[in-house]
């Protein structure tokens, strides 16, 4: 076990997914994890429980301070502080195919409520737990959309990345560290059926194959670990060089 065992760990969206992948990766790893997901995470958590210590689900709507509130007391509650924090939740309601142009305002709505504003409030809620316990590592996770800025998907992520520098800056002094992990095509992309021209894209990943959870989690044990305790504001691209020019 490395810098994780012991370590108090809030995964936002884990119910399924890579959130729920995470969770079950971080617990292997000695982690107390907080599974927090808007529905109910609770075979989730079980999951996890069963590779590592003890993990509670905590129904939470991220876009709803109050929820958070009580997602953070929660936490308290159980464990008596908390060390990390995974920003996950996301929406991606893009497989219905909005551009800028053609976005509904209740797409653009949540789209930006859950994956900006949810992060907001998480991060607000959380720095104060982190002073306290004098360690904190914030992960936002972002997506290579961020790049083509050609949806409320993309452009919310876009933003993800510059409120992470911006983040990283209010609190390094209070020894909290704050980067994105900027992930390509992953396993879990619903990329396979939902992405147009996911074969022809596929052909151009230098690595040759879409990320995994592992090689995400790789990543985020990396920034997690103490050895990273002087790397803040970075947005780690992650995408088997996809995006290599
Ligand atoms: N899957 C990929 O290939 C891929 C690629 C790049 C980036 N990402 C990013 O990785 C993260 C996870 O992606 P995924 O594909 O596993 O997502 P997913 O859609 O499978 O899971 C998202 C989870 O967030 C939860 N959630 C939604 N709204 C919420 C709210 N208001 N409060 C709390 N929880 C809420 C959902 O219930 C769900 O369990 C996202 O940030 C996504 O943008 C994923």
């Amino acid at each position: 076990m490395g810098d994780l065992a012991g370590r108090v760990v809030i995964i936002t969206g884990a119910r399924r997914g890579l959130g729920r992948d995470f969770a079950k990766l971080f617990a292997a790893d000695g982690a107390h994890v907080v599974l927090a997901d808007i529905q109910d995470a609770s075979a989730a958590t079980q999951a996890a429980s069963e590779t590592g210590p003890r993990c509670i689900a905590v129904q939470t709507d991220v876009t709803d301070r109050a929820s958070v509130d009580a997602l953070m007391a929660a936490t308290l509650a159980e464990f008596g502080r908390l060390d990390v924090l995974i920003n996950n939740a996301a929406l991606w309601r893009e497989p219905e195919s909005y551009g800028i142009l053609d976005c509904p305002l209740d797409v653009w709505n949540a789209t930006w409520a859950v994956n900006l504003t949810g992060v907001l409030n998480c991060y607000q809620a959380a720095v104060p737990l982190m002073r306290e316990g004098g360690f904190g590592r914030i992960i936002n996770v972002s997506s290579t959309a961020s790049a083509t800025g050609s949806n409320s998907y993309g452009l919310s992520k876009c933003a993800l990345e510059l409120m992470t520098s911006g983040m990283a800056r209010e609190v390094g002094k209070d020894a909290i560290t704050v980067n994105s992990i900027v992930p390509g095509i992953c396993a879990f992309s619903g990329a396979k059926g939902q992405l147009p021209g996911f074969d022809q894209i596929l052909a151009r990943i230098p690595l040759g194959r879409v990320g995994s959870s592992q090689d995400l989690y790789a990543a985020m044990a990396y920034l997690c670990s103490d050895a990273a305790g002087w790397v803040t504001g970075e947005n780690m691209v992650l995408d088997g060089g996809l995006s290599t020019r």
